[in-house]
């Protein structure tokens, strides 16, 4: 983890000057204060897929993407307390990548916490981001959270120390969505057993978030939308009464509930994957209460990217992706009918009907 923390003074300069050539997304000020004294904030920023070319050359467009998620996080009020980035910071996961992509998270001016995606790990099984970064699972206490980030991107030994003849060839087969000759991520027995030891700490009203860059459920295998021991982390996290999963990867808007857990994916700032049914054919590979979201313009380069302002209240979170040139989206937990959904979209009804193009 790295901190940063910069006077107050210069924190308004840096705003002022980012704010003269930013356009905001309305959301940042529409957000609601927290009404009582336990609800906070924090950013979640995911998928920066940051790309070396050569020399000092990188992917202009994933660049872009992370400096404005940063920029815009930089200028929230009210201020989150901490940033998470999600993971998948590299694409190839080399040194320049997590170097160049480590500079422009630094500029946020916030505490920020790194999740392990596989485009960071599958080079040198994460050995030069956890330099820059820390330890690849750990957990915290914040505010009467008790919050957990896993490494949940690991998969069978053979794969990873057997198989492949280079590191490079092991990375690009983990590197594409629908390579057959990819496996299947898991948390794996080593950090489910530090789970059970640090929930076995925690008492079962205190809220629980946990991070993780794979979901911690299965939803399409072909393209490892998916975590092997999904099942196995649910049951460990299945005795406390409020319980929130967001995970990256995806790079798209889904959630779910699974019993006691409420599931949320974060966006990307590079690229925004297909819904897996929109390829596959089938509704079951998308989890059952997601809204897909309209982005039929691959025109516009930020078309369904984004970032995340997540407001926890009451042992829940709010979860506010803010697109770029597009209608932000809220989903939030309803006591009501005990899951999340889409504050706008999730009746039938109200839903944006899918572009035709001629
Ligand atoms: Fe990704
Ligand atoms: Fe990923």
């Amino acid at each position: 983890m790295r901190t940063n923390t910069i006077n107050r003074r210069k924190f308004l300069k840096q705003m002022g000057a980012v704010g003269a050539v930013s356009t905001l997304p309305l959301s940042l000020v529409e957000l609601s204060f927290a009404d009582t004294a336990k609800n906070f904030t924090f950013a979640y920023i995911s998928d920066a897929h940051i790309q070396h070319i050569s020399g000092s050359k990188f992917v202009y467009n994933w660049d872009r993407g992370l400096i404005r998620a940063v920029a815009e996080t930089n200028l929230l009020q009210p201020k989150p307390d901490f940033v998470m980035f999600g993971g998948d910071l590299a694409q190839l996961g080399t040194r320049e990548e997590l170097d160049h992509g480590a500079e422009m998270l630094s500029k946020l001016n916030y505490d920020y916490k790194c999740v392990m995606g596989e485009h960071d790990y599958y080079l040198d099984l994460g050995e030069y981001w956890s330099k820059l970064f820390g330890p690849q699972y750990y957990s915290w206490d914040h505010k009467g959270v008790h919050f957990i980030t896993l490494n949940s991107i690991l998969t069978y030994d053979e794969w990873t120390h057997e198989r492949w003849p280079s590191a490079k060839q092991r990375m690009l087969e983990m590197a594409g969505l629908d390579n057959p000759n990819g496996s299947p991520f898991m948390v794996g027995e080593k950090q489910r057993e530090w789970l059970k030891k640090d929930l076995a700490k925690v008492k079962k009203d205190t809220p629980v978030v946990l991070f993780s860059h794979s979901p911690i459920q299965k939803i399409y295998k072909g393209w490892n939308f998916w975590t092997e021991d999904a099942e196995q982390v649910q049951a460990l996290l299945k005795p406390f009464a409020d319980v929130t999963v967001v995970y990256g990867h995806v790079h798209q808007i889904q959630y779910n509930q699974i019993d006691n857990i409420s599931f949320y994916a974060v966006m990307a700032t590079a690229w925004p994957w297909p819904y897996p049914q929109s390829y596959a054919q089938a509704e079951s590979n998308l989890p059952k209460l997601t809204v897909p979201m309209n982005r039929a313009d691959p025109f516009f380069e930020r078309d369904a990217t984004g970032w995340q302002f997540i407001n926890h209240k009451t042992g829940r979170i709010a979860l506010n992706y803010n697109l770029y040139n597009n209608t932000n989206r809220t989903v939030a937990y309803n006591p009501k009918t005990g899951q999340p959904e889409d504050a706008s979209f999730q009746e039938k009804g109200k839903r944006i009907p899918p572009q035709e193009h001629f």
